[in-house]
């Protein structure tokens, strides 16, 4: 095959959707210039390549080419596309929620071998649960690991967009997702709940619940759905039945309280004098987030005082304060 022969069929399988043959095409036309010494030339083109399909997963990711889309009216984006590199083990849940999610993955990874039985993997989940208690960052771990991107949708942004629009920024956003393989985060869900008893928004509102549960039904993607949400009382039956896997994040227990605070400190030296079982239980109806937040604190204290080494007392202050600001904050509801 000559040359201008290769690039014509490298143009063909991308026009196809042919991933295979494009990859193989690429790499040929890569190797050719490896054997002309064109050492420069051709790594720039495995960069680009690299680029393009990515290591893992290199068919999946290597349909996504469509441009974010926009809402008409204001023309800001309606998604993100967003890239971590989280891992697991920075996820401290109990088990149990942990098992799930890894459940999740697994079917995942093994959707052909499932695809066999005539068996879909989950592909709609909702996570509910307390502010803080790692449903977003749990969706970006997922991403992470998976190497997939995640699609971050904020509901109101949606929403807020003119009346009669939404339905259309909604469509959008579906084609987008459909036309890939994403990890996709439909955050702070509960704007559906919320606006419920609003008077003046309830049909608008009611029009775009359905609509989204359509689309949500009639969803055919190769991506992960993940609807997020604190107020999960907030939403009817006719929601939750759409889902394939609901995953209910409690406040950590205890022991779980006190991996956190040992995750979070484990850049700086602790003094013998720490009583991570004391911390856990002072910091009882804590969330993740509050833990990280106390431990960061406590951590600056000890950095700023000069001291390489977090004592109990830098702990044990952070969290005084924190709770005296939540109080704060209880108090002016
Ligand atoms: N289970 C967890 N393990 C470790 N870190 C956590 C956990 N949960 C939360 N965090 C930390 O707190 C941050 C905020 O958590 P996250 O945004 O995931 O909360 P959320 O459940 O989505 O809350 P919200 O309902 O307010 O959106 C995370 O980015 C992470 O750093
Ligand atoms: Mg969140």
């Amino acid at each position: 095959m000559t040359n201008s022969e290769l690039i014509k069929q490298l143009f063909l399988s991308f026009n196809n959707k042919d991933n295979d043959t494009f990859i193989q095409t690429a790499r040929e036309y890569i190797e050719r210039e490896k054997r002309k010494k064109h050492t420069i030339v051709a790594k720039g083109l495995e960069k680009a390549l690299f680029q393009t399909v990515g290591t893992a997963n290199t068919q999946r990711r290597f349909k996504q080419s469509m441009p974010i889309p926009r809402d008409t009216e204001k023309g800001f984006p309606l998604l993100e596309i967003q890239h971590f590199e989280h891992n697991f083990d920075s996820l401290i849940l109990s088990q149990d929620t942990k098992a799930q999610l890894e459940r999740i993955i697994r079917e995942f990874k093994d959707a052909d071998i499932l695809a066999t039985y005539n068996l879909s993997y989950k592909k709609k989940i909702l996570l509910c649960g307390k502010p803080g208690t790692g449903k977003t960052f749990s969706v970006q771990i997922i991403s992470s690991i998976l190497n997939i991107p995640l699609v971050y949708i904020r509901f109101d942004a949606i929403i807020s967009s003119y009346l009669g629009e939404t339905a259309g920024n909604l469509r959008k956003v579906f084609d987008f997702i459909e036309n890939g393989t994403w990890i996709v985060l439909f955050d702070e869900f509960d704007i559906i709940g919320k606006n419920r008893d609003d008077n003046h928004e309830h049909g608008e509102i009611k029009r775009v619940v359905n609509n989204f549960l359509q689309m949500l039904d009639n969803f055919k993607g190769d991506s992960i759905l993940f609807a997020a949400t604190n107020h999960q009382n907030m939403l009817d039956s006719a929601i939750w039945r759409r889902f394939d896997a609901v995953i209910n994040y409690e406040l950590p227990d205890e022991l779980t309280r006190k991996q956190l605070f040992q995750h979070y400190l484990r850049s700086i030296k602790h003094d013998k004098k720490i009583n991570f079982e004391k911390v856990a239980t002072d910091s009882k109806g804590l969330s993740p987030a509050d833990i990280k937040m106390i431990a960061i604190e406590a951590m600056k204290t000890a950095i700023l005082d000069s001291r390489d080494t977090l004592s109990m007392n830098d702990l044990e202050t952070s969290i005084k304060q924190f709770i005296a600001r939540e109080t704060i904050k209880l108090g002016n509801k």
